[in-house]
């Protein structure tokens, strides 16, 4: 599919066939996802992709009810990483000696530890979700390209969703949760504000 037919078919599915995704398209919809942009590379995202129909159901409740939840194919709930930036985490400078020449990593390293110790829990929670909306954006455009349907939900309540996949607050945050399936019914027409309310040129 062409990518503006892509960006204009793509819409927020509230409720799903019956229909699964293959295996060979979840996969490429979670690689579009782990190849996306992060900020010094660091990746601050895990991926949990629930098949598992009881965990679904179970995330509904935790998601206001949304129904979409439970009918999905696979929900995908991109966590932020909290564990990897707290403080007195060596997971900077672990990664920039593996991924650079030494005299560089040497030089990156102080310089960029400084810039995650001078951020809070909340700053760090706020920039790890910003990049984990990349990665959604990215799985999002990308499984439509597929044939494939999803819905951005931030309407959850983070530790309900967290207590549900058995995960620690302390390792991680939910940044977003997105049911992917195929959508029982079409999608609607894009409602936008004109170019020259949301653009400026200058
Ligand atoms: C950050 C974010 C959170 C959203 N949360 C929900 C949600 O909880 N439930 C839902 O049905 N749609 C949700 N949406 C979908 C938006 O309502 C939808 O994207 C918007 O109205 C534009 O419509 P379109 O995506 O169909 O083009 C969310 C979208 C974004 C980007």
């Amino acid at each position: 599919m062409d990518f503006m037919n892509v960006m204009n078919e793509r819409f927020a599915a509230k409720s799903f066939s019956d229909e699964k995704i293959s295996k060979e398209n979840l996969d490429k919809v979670i690689e579009f996802g782990r190849l996306s942009p992060s900020s010094l590379g660091l990746e601050p995202w895990k991926f949990v992709v629930v098949s598992n129909q009881e965990l679904k159901d179970k995330l509904v409740p935790a998601c206001f009810g949304q129904t979409q939840v439970g009918q999905a194919s696979e929900v995908v709930i991109i966590l932020n990483n909290r564990k990897n930036f707290a403080e007195g985490s060596t997971f900077l400078a672990d990664t920039f000696n593996a991924r650079l020449p030494e005299d560089i990593a040497k030089k990156m390293i102080p310089t960029y530890q400084g810039f995650l110790d001078n951020m809070d829990v909340s700053q760090k929670d706020d920039w790890s979700k910003r990049q984990c909306f990349i990665a959604a954006a990215n799985m999002m455009t990308g499984a439509k390209s597929l044939g494939i349907d999803s819905c951005p939900m931030e309407g959850f309540v983070e530790d309900k969703v967290l207590e549900v996949l058995d995960v620690d607050s302390k390792e991680f945050g939910v940044a977003m949760v997105i049911p992917f399936g195929f959508a029982d019914k079409p999608g609607y027409p894009k409602t936008r504000f004109p170019v020259e309310q949301v653009v400026e040129f200058k």
